[in-house]
């Protein structure tokens, strides 16, 4: 087998880094024992199938996952978002079962995990990268030989490992560190070293888990950039775990929120983040939101006064559906005319208007009938409300 076509078939995600539980030779000797390629022929890249997941602890069983039911399509970026503890790692683990589950299967492109042997399974992991929130680079080791560690275990030939890893630090942007060591290099850097490094199989899914939250907001950015630009340009699979909600919203396609190892909603970013259902949801959404400010929390009355000038707050909602925007001529005359913008923000998740809209309307002005409003296609909003009165 020449190097290049080693290159082009599935090449193992091999550092002992990531897979401690395979030994190097098992590594090596998988080369002879490919998946057939057929297998992968499918649009779904990962395919839980009433996955469970228990621990044994010295406290007791841990029931981390519980009947995880869904297909993350192939292409896609889908983000897996939670509390802590709810099982997010323990789900993306099942992937390339680094976690086995304890009940159910996992079918990645095509194939069962679970009926894998070890050297199958290493085949398999081949096609599947992992990122992580501390790196994981080998601190010994230079930038360039981090990246080519999983072509040099798998035996390519040094040619085609000095040409691959040369075009992947290109392409993440580090041409000019190959002999650099990763304690010289700032987070972003690392984690660039850490995303050529998954790459350099050629893998088919890209799993990151907390990828980006050891960095700071710029460069979480073009972190997310790349790997944007990694799904869309080699049509990878990009699967990521987060605490960030605003990286949802940036860059997934689809979502699915854990709670306690269950599904608690799943589906498109801008349906989910658009209208919540979930209390976890609403939770861990809640710093998008564009909340009351304290200040006019302060000021905000139940009832309006009984004699003098007062304003009516009211609270306009966006949910994405239906292609709905503010439109303020339309919102003015619904409303008479006399009212100012308190605070509030839309946000465009996949195309789709997503926000609220604080509005403080003179006090004198006749309400119009508010659901109304927020019906059909007339409606100025998702949602309207009054929130209070302020003097
Ligand atoms: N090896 C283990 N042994 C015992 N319990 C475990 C083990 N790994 C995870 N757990 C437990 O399983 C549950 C899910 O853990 P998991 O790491 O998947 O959560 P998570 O959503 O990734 O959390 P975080 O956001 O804090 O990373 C937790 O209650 C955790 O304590
Ligand atoms: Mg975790």
């Amino acid at each position: 087998m020449s190097g290049s076509a080693v290159l082009r078939r599935p090449l193992a995600q091999v550092s002992e880094v990531f897979y401690q539980s395979d030994s190097v030779q098992a590594l090596r000797n998988s080369q002879v024992s490919e998946v057939p390629a057929q297998q992968y022929a499918t649009a779904t890249a990962v395919s839980f199938q009433s996955v469970g997941k228990v621990y044994q602890s010295s406290a007791g069983a841990v029931h981390a996952l519980d009947d995880i039911t869904l297909d993350i399509p192939a292409g896609s970026i889908f983000g897996i978002i939670g509390r802590s503890g709810a099982g997010k790692s323990s789900l993306l683990r099942t992937i390339n079962r680094l976690e086995q589950p304890t009940s159910g299967k996992v079918i990645v492109n095509g194939v069962d995990m679970g009926l894998l042997g070890e050297a199958e399974l290493v085949a398999l992991r081949r096609r599947i990268g992992m990122i992580f929130q501390h790196f994981n680079l080998l601190s010994a080791k230079t930038v360039f030989d981090n990246v080519a560690l999983p072509l040099r275990v798998a035996g390519v030939r040094p040619a085609e490992v000095q040409q691959r890893v040369t075009e992947l630090l290109a392409l993440v942007g580090l041409q000019d560190k190959h002999h650099v060591h990763p304690r010289r290099l700032s987070g972003g850097q690392k984690q660039r070293v850490g995303i050529a490094r998954a790459l350099a199989t050629k893998p088919e899914i890209l799993l990151c888990d907390e990828a980006t939250s050891a960095l700071d907001p710029e460069t979480t950015q073009s972190i997310l950039q790349l790997l944007r630009d990694i799904n869309r340009r080699l049509g990878i699979t990009v699967i990521l775990i987060t605490h960030e909600m605003s990286v949802i919203r940036e860059i997934a396609d689809q979502v699915l929120v854990l709670e306690q190892g269950r599904i608690a909603e799943l589906g498109q970013v801008w349906q989910v983040f658009g209208s919540p259902q979930h209390a976890a949801t609403k939770a861990l959404l809640a710093p998008l939101q564009h909340g009351l400010p304290d200040d006019v929390q302060q000021r905000l009355q139940a009832q309006p006064p009984a004699s003098g000038a007062y304003e009516v707050l009211l609270q306009l909602d966006y949910s994405g559906a239906g292609g709905l925007e503010p439109d303020f001529l339309r919102i003015a005359k619904a409303f008479g005319g006399d009212l100012r913008l308190v605070h509030g923000g839309v946000d465009r998740i996949q195309g789709h208007a997503h926000g609220r809209l604080l509005l403080a309307l003179h006090g004198q002005t006749a309400l119009p009938n508010l659901s109304q409003l927020a019906q059909g296609p007339e409606a100025i909003a998702h949602r309207i409300e009054v929130l209070g009165y302020v003097v």
